[in-house]
């Protein structure tokens, strides 16, 4: 596979993988093409995301994307984070082989995914305090 040396560097060391036990939200999503799966964890304080892990059961350019995604978000507003795509994860590794291009969307639609988690158990928690 032609990757670049940034994917190869994500994928022997992939940052914040694992789970996170008492996530604020947390997002699984598969992908049509391949059928592999991802899960993204967010822990947020202040409408800040403090924490972010992963756990990919997919391929190694799903690795080295999700692995840039918990990067680039970690720190970010909720708003900020949702604005991050695909395209963001590709330009930090310096580009995906096209066949993998799913691979990152897919990294893109957890992070969604585990965004509108978040964002359900706030209206949830609103509703319960009556407001
Ligand atoms: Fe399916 Fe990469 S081949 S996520």
């Amino acid at each position: 596979m032609d990757y670049t040396e940034k994917v190869y560097d994500h994928l022997k060391n992939p940052r914040n993988m694992g789970k996170i036990e008492d996530a604020d939200g947390e997002g699984t999503v598969g992908s049509p093409v391949c059928g592999d799966v991802m899960k993204i964890y967010i822990k947020v304080k202040d409408n800040i995301i403090e924490d972010v892990k992963f756990e990919t059961f997919g391929c190694g350019a799903a690795i080295a994307t999700s692995s840039v995604l918990t990067e680039l978000v970690k720190g970010k507003t909720i708003e900020d984070a949702e604005k991050i795509t695909n395209k963001d994860v590709i330009a930090v590794l310096g580009g995906l082989p096209p066949v993998k291009m799913h691979c990152s969307v897919l990294a893109e639609s957890g992070l969604k995914s585990a965004i509108a988690d978040y964002k359900g158990k706030q209206d949830n928690d609103r509703k319960r305090q009556g407001g």
